[in-house]
């Protein structure tokens, strides 16, 4: 199969040989990450030019407004947008298929002849993730900001056939540790885009930071989006960082914005608001939702963050204020899935504490787990009722999982198979491939990280569908995501190079046939991919 593979390859790149001439060529016939489902070869090229039209009617249009305007920088040069009454040789069209169409929403095929490009689709994201691909058809330069001389705009002439092998392909990012800017999360998600990613949960709220302004509790942000230490570092202690505070928020405003630009991207925001635990900034800001109010209030500002050791006392006025926020985070974000968290819960203070003993008394419930699970069905009947749906990380299985809950497997994979085998979604996102804030190289020669080792080749031998998974049930494993946790990443530059390549493979895994993986030549087409990204300027991790 590989040396087969191979012959193809040697062939296809002698008769490249023979079209384009030598300084024109690319290294591979063509290097796309995520590898399209399949890719057939042509004869010739064709040459993008000032004069090339680019033909779309209706929501095929906002697309190829989006693609005239992504090319434009380097082009230096605006191609002009007509309708299909004008069709003319020499042009790029986008088409939304009216009859049936077999490869899905997010799906495309894409034709380039030497006399035109077209790209068709089912859905205007199939159209979207085509121009992606047609970007990577081009020389590198096309991703360079401004005008690249000399360049000729060719690409050569291919079949393209291409849909993703699950419908959820992630990130996270974590602002709540180290605030992210607005500009820089849109940065980020462009380059999401160019890999055909589809989701970036954003982890909102920690106990470092509460990062959404919420217009009925405003001391979340007034007090919780300030921190009066520095962020924590390996075993030392909250550190007083004077006169400058660090943190930051997001107003309801720049939410509004961000989810736009991401929708644009064909990117869902997925917001994650902590419960019940990570909830060190909430509970500082409304003490009466911790487990000892009185005590805390009592207690200096600096040391407020450590107290009631971040669980929320589940009590019902608990309940209604974390249902209170949903309701706001409901307005901001149309994803249909909401995270919750549910993650590291001390619930041993539950144990402690004479009020929650007696609560668990008067509802009956087992234990402490019961007790969690119980506040996590709150959550979940209430987003149930406003048509949304639970996630929450793997520790929800416990005492029972809510009914409507998808389960985001990050201890492992077990999580995931119990929660797909008891017939509930899953996201895999586990440590051991998947934590991109994880040491990617030797730790002594690396900057300073969490832990853990995840090299790139580990993140791509994953494979997220385990045996153990019953076959009627994979169909539950939704997809894939990519952790960038914050503790140790606080700036774009620093999370970008965390993220980068591995989350290159990590699209790969969330978008190609199984069958195709293939690391070496993942890493031939890497090669040329890492000089799109200096184009761009992203602060990948060099190659070893
Ligand atoms: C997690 O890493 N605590 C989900």
């Amino acid at each position: 199969m590989l040396n087969r593979k191979k012959t193809q390859i040697a062939i296809i790149l002698a008769v490249l040989a023979a079209i384009c001439p030598a300084a024109e060529r690319p290294r591979e016939p063509v290097s796309i990450i995520p590898q399209p489902v399949s890719i057939e070869y042509d004869d010739g090229c064709f040459q993008i030019g000032p004069e090339t039209h680019v033909i779309a009617e209706n929501e095929a249009a906002m697309e190829a407004s989006k693609l005239i305007d992504a090319l434009a920088p380097a082009m230096g040069f605006k191609l002009a947008l007509t309708n299909a009454s004008q069709r003319r040789r020499g042009s790029i069209t986008l088409e939304l298929e009216k009859g049936p169409f077999k490869l899905g929403g997010e799906g495309y095929m894409l034709r380039i002849t030497p006399r035109r490009i077209l790209i068709r689709a089912k859905k205007p994201a199939g159209l979207f993730y085509g121009i992606q691909t047609l970007r990577q058809l081009l020389p590198e330069q096309i991703f360079s900001k401004t005008k690249a001389e000399g360049v000729k705009w060719k690409v050569l002439c291919v079949r393209i056939t291409d849909y993703p092998r699950f419908g959820w392909r992630g990130l996270l990012v974590d602002p709540a540790r180290h605030f992210i800017p607005k500009q820089d999360l849109m940065r980020f998600i462009d380059i999401m885009a160019l890999h055909k990613f589809n989701s970036l949960q954003v982890h909102l709220t920690d106990d470092q930071g509460w990062r959404l302004e919420i217009k009925r509790y405003p001391k979340l942000t007034r007090t919780g989006a300030w921190m009066d230490f520095t962020t924590m570092r390996h075993g030392d202690e909250a550190k007083g960082a004077g006169d400058k505070r660090p943190g930051g928020f997001y107003s309801q405003d720049d939410i509004r914005e961000i989810v736009k630009y991401a929708a644009e991207h064909y990117i869902s925001i997925l917001p994650e608001i902590e419960m019940p635990a990570h909830t060190g900034a909430a509970i500082i800001s409304y003490p009466e939702i911790g487990l000892y109010p009185d005590k805390l209030s009592a207690l200096p500002a600096e040391k407020r963050w450590n107290a009631n050791e971040r669980v929320l006392a589940p009590r019902p006025k608990t309940v209604e204020f974390m249902q209170n926020v949903l309701t706001e985070v409901m307005e901001l974000f149309p994803n249909k899935y909401i995270h919750i968290g549910g993650d590291e819960a001390n619930i041993g203070h539950w144990k402690n504490s004479e009020e929650m003993q007696a609560q668990k008394h008067q509802m009956g419930l087992k234990d402490e787990a019961e007790l969690h699970s119980w506040f996590i069905r709150q959550m979940d009947s209430f987003l149930s009722r406003h048509g949304r749906r639970l996630v929450g990380w793997d520790e929800i299985l416990q005492g029972g999982l809510a009914p409507g809950a998808t389960v985001m497997s990050w201890r492992g994979q077990q999580g995931g198979i119990t929660a797909a085998n008891a017939g509930h979604d899953v996201v895999m996102a586990p440590t051991s491939h998947t934590y991109f804030d994880y040491y990617q190289g030797p730790s002594g020669k690396e900057p300073k990280a969490i832990g853990g080792n995840l090299p790139l080749e580990k993140v791509y031998g994953f494979e997220p569908i385990p045996r153990d998974i019953a076959a009627e049930k994979v169909g539950h494993v939704l997809g894939v995501q990519g952790q960038l946790w914050g503790e140790f990443i606080s700036n774009t530059p620093h999370l970008e190079y965390m993220a980068y390549p591995r989350a290159a493979a990590l699209a790969e895994i969330g978008w190609s046939p199984q069958a195709s993986r293939d690391y070496k030549n993942f890493l031939t087409r890497l090669r040329c991919h890492l000089s799109r990204f200096d184009a761009v300027a992203v602060n990948y991790r060099k190659l070893d």
